[in-house]
Order: C-alpha cells, then sequence, then structure tokens
C-alpha cells in the first residue's frame, strides 16, 4: 500500500494513493495550464476579497498579491519551471495552490477560502473565451477588409451569376465579394454573442451551493472585468452554454471559408480560369511541371472538418449529464482551444489569398455576356408590355427553342421573327438585351446595379467601422 502523499487538493478521507494510469488519466494541467493567467487573475480578485470579510488580514492580502505576480511573471518567462512544478499538479488551480504554498508557507493554503474549482474553471474558461473571441474578430477583421479592398478593385466587373452551378443572370463580381463579406459580417455577430454568453462571473457559486462567508461577488465580477453576476450557482457550474456558442461561431467561420474556398477552386479551374493564382499561396506538382494548385484554399476548406467536430463534440460530452458539476465538464476544453488555435492559425491566410488574388476581367465579362443569362430581361420586358409574368416566361422560352431550332442566337433574331412568336416585341427590345442594361435594372438596395453595389461598399466601410471598435478592436 503507497502512503498518501499530502501536496494534493484533497485527499484526507483517503487510505491509499490513486492507481497510476487512474491519476494520469485524470490530470489537466497538460491543456488547463494555458488558464494560468486567467486563473492567476481570478486569484487577485480573490485575495481582495476575502479582506473585508475577514478571511485575509490587509498584510496576508499584500503577501499573496505579491506571491501571484512573482508566480505569473516566473510562468511567463520560466516554462521548464513550469513544465517541472507542473509535473505533479492535477491541474491548472493546483498548480497556483502549490506554488503559492511554496512561496508562501501555510498562509498559501488560504486562498481556497469558501471556493471550489467547479466556480474557477467556470470563470477561466469564460475569460478565455472573451479574449479568444475578440482575437478572431481581429483577424476576421482583415479578411472582411479585404474582400472589400477586391470588390473596389473590381466594382464594375460583371460575372455570370449563377444558381444551381448553371448560369442564371449577369451579376458584379463586387457584388460577390460582398455576399462573401455578408457572412462573415454574421460571424462576426456570433463572436459577440459568444462573449456576451460567457460574460458573467460564477466566481461565489461555490462548488454548487454558494458562498458562506458573504463574499462580494460584484466587487471579484468588476474587478475581472464582468459586467454581471451568474444568477444561480448551481446553474453557473454547470453551464457550457458560453463554449458551444463560442464554438458554433469558430464552426460558423469555418464553413464560410470553406465555402469561399470553394469558390475559389472553382474559378482557378482551367473550365473557369477566373482567377489567377498567386504564387504566394499555391502549390506546385512534384510530378506535373506545369501544376498550379490552389492548395490554400484547399486546406482552409479541409479544416472546417475539425472545427464541426469540436462543436459535435463537446454537444454529445453535454447531453445527458445531469444538473451540477460533473467531471466530464473537463472535456471541454482540449477540443476548444484546438478549434480556436485552427481557426486563428487558418485565418492569417485567405485575407492575403484574396488581396494577391489576380481577376481575369476578360473572362469573366465574356462569361457574362452570354445570352442565355438575359432571358430573364426578356420575360421582364413582356411584363413591362402588359404581359402577366406566367405568359411571358412562357413565350421566352418559345422564343429560345425557335431560335434553337433555326440554330441562330436568340438575341439576334430580326424583330419580325421575334412578332411570330407575340406582338409584344417592339423595336425598343434590343435595349434591354445587353448585360449593362441587365445590371442595372437590378437597383433596388441589396442588389447588383453598380449604383446599389457602390452603395453597398461605402456602408460596409462604414459597418465594418462600428464592428471592429465594439469587439476585438486592438487596444
Ligand atoms: N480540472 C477540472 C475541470 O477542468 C476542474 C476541477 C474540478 N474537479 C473536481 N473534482 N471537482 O473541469
Amino acid at each position: 500500500m503507497t502512503e498518501r502523499k499530502d501536496d494534493r487538493l484533497w485527499g484526507g478521507r483517503f487510505e491509499r494513493e490513486p492507481n497510476a494510469h487512474f491519476d494520469a488519466f485524470q490530470r489537466s494541467f497538460a491543456f488547463d495550464r494555458r488558464l494560468l493567467p486567467y486563473e492567476i487573475a481570478v486569484d487577485r480578485a480573490w485575495a481582495k476579497a476575502l479582506e473585508p470579510i475577514g478571511i485575509f488580514s490587509a498584510t496576508e492580502v499584500k503577501q499573496t498579491l505579491a506571491a501571484l505576480d512573482k508566480i505569473a511573471d516566473r510562468a511567463k518567462t520560466d516554462t521548464a519551471w513550469v513544465d517541472s512544478f507542473g509535473a505533479n499538479a492535477e491541474d491548472v488551480h493546483h498548480f497556483v495552490e502549490k506554488a503559492l504554498v511554496e512561496e508562501l508557507g501555510p498562509l498559501g493554503w488560504k486562498l481556497h477560502t469558501g471556493r471550489s474549482r467547479n466556480e474557477l474553471v467556470a470563470t477561466d474558461f469564460r475569460l478565455f473565451v472573451i479574449d479568444a473571441a475578440a482575437e478572431i474578430h481581429r483577424a476576421l477583421s482583415s479578411l472582411l477588409n479585404a474582400l472589400l479592398q477586391q470588390a473596389k478593385t473590381n466594382v464594375s466587373v460583371p460575372m455570370a451569376g449563377m444558381t444551381h452551378m448553371q448560369h442564371a443572370q449577369p451579376i458584379l463580381l463586387s457584388h460577390f465579394l460582398l455576399a462573401h463579406a455578408e457572412s462573415f459580417l454574421r460571424d462576426v455577430t456570433r463572436l459577440q454573442h459568444a462573449a456576451a454568453s460567457a460574460d458573467a462571473c460564477p466566481m461565489g457559486s461555490g462548488a454548487l451551493a454558494g458562498n458562506s462567508f458573504g463574499i462580494d461577488r460584484n466587487a471579484i465580477a468588476r474587478e475581472l472585468g464582468f459586467s454581471k453576476i451568474t444568477a444561480n450557482s448551481l446553474d453557473a457550474v454547470s453551464d457550457r452554454d458560453f463554449a458551444l456558442d463560442y464554438l458554433f461561431a469558430l464552426t460558423g467561420i469555418a464553413t464560410h471559408l470553406s465555402r469561399l474556398a470553394e469558390d475559389f477552386v472553382i474559378f482557378a479551374s482551367q473550365e473557369f480560369a477566373y482567377v489567377i493564382l498567386p504564387d504566394e499561396y499555391s502549390t506546385g506538382s512534384s510530378l506535373m511541371p506545369q501544376k498550379k494548385n490552389p492548395d490554400s484554399w484547399e486546406l482552409i476548406r479541409g479544416k472546417t472538418g475539425r472545427i464541426t467536430g469540436a462543436l459535435l463534440g463537446l454537444l454529445t460530452t453535454l447531453k445527458g449529464l445531469p444538473t451540477s458539476y460533473q467531471r466530464d465538464l473537463q472535456e471541454d476544453k482540449e477540443a476548444l482551444f484546438a478549434a480556436h488555435d485552427q481557426v486563428a492559425d487558418t485565418l492569417l491566410v485567405p485575407s492575403g489569398a484574396v488581396s494577391t488574388t489576380k481577376f481575369n476581367a476578360e473572362k469573366l465579362r465574356s462569361k457574362a455576356a452570354n445570352p442565355a443569362l438575359l432571358a430573364t430581361e426578356a420575360a421582364d420586358y413582356l411584363v413591362r408590355k402588359g404581359i402577366p409574368f406566367r405568359q411571358a416566361h412562357d413565350l421566352v422560352g418559345k422564343l429560345l427553342k425557335e431560335a434553337e431550332r433555326l440554330g441562330r442566337v436568340w438575341t439576334e433574331l430580326p424583330l419580325a421573327e421575334l412578332k411570330n412568336i407575340s406582338p409584344a416585341f417592339e423595336s425598343d427590345f434590343a435595349k434591354v438585351l445587353n448585360v449593362d442594361a441587365a445590371l442595372a435594372a437590378k437597383k433596388v438596395p441589396g442588389g447588383t446595379a453598380p449604383d446599389s453595389v457602390r452603395k453597398a461598399i461605402s456602408d460596409l466601410e462604414e459597418r465594418l467601422n462600428i464592428k471592429t471598435t465594439k469587439l476585438g478592436a486592438t487596444p
């Protein structure tokens, strides 16, 4: 029988040491050490709050704060110490307590008065999510800017808009780029939502029931930068919705990046040749000398799986857990950290890849000139001549079929032929049959008319400024 060692956070009622495999299995320091700066911030706030309720003297607060600062400084510069000293730490909470006891002797054991790791871990993790969301927002802002700049550069380049990957109606390339910007702006809103969801301080919730010493919860929340305290101690130690919200925001970003990537991969294919891939963001083939592959976009698209996996993983862990803290909740961190790191890493690539991509305006323009894209304009023309839309649709269908039968381009049929299909066709019909007229017609707000797109660009510039100051602004 192995004797108990007494530097654990628990063990008074135990007679034997844990099984070595189980002990290694249950420890979380290897990954929750990442929370150390937050743990120390929470410890500092807690130490201060222990004085007004008579647990700490003013000197003890001072000594504890000084020791915490020393630990924080050492941890920042001396990774080897964190590795070796942390080798026996169960988790980040244990690590700090052990280090405090090294510094202060038995005073180091006093800080944990009236509190639980259950509330600590929830608080640290919330603080992490708030910072993480701001970091990702900053990275997204540079992608949004790159899309905006390309939209400005290519403001009047037309392209063949598609639905079902079939030629549909002409649109502007700038309109297409702004469509992607919209989806990333929604991600910014989701990041803000995740940060708001994390913005409530659990400290004072204890293990599940609350605090018996009358600790000033609001003072702690304020000190840590939370705007409020959590409302229910039991919920506070159970709740990981903020982590789900953050993972959902990350999944949204990954999914939107994947769609952008897919568009660029297709555009880079020889069949489309809409873009010229930048050397800086492409790779070659070890076998085929001619190849330039869009690996940057393919990898961005490929990352989506693991980000979505992290969300599904946490949802699965949470499903079926009873209310209150359960050790299963320790499984919340690794995948979220990994998903955050992957998205942060991924976002270093697309803004550069977007900015350095050259659009093949000639090719885009020539595809936009496909007469098939103007069929809807022809139907709209007949509507303006008083024909109900369904009939107009049908007549244009007949016109297309007739041109096909004659082996002619339908937009070039003489008026006499058109009159055979409908007397409503007149000489002004020719005016609507061009890309510029089709684009200009879409002049509603949010439409692809050049005027609407120019307005959308200036609106986006304004919205980007607003969004950047709300969350994630560089201090
Ligand atoms: N390491 C744990 C976690 O990450 C926190 C400690 C709570 N442990 C406990 N036995 N109550 O969730």
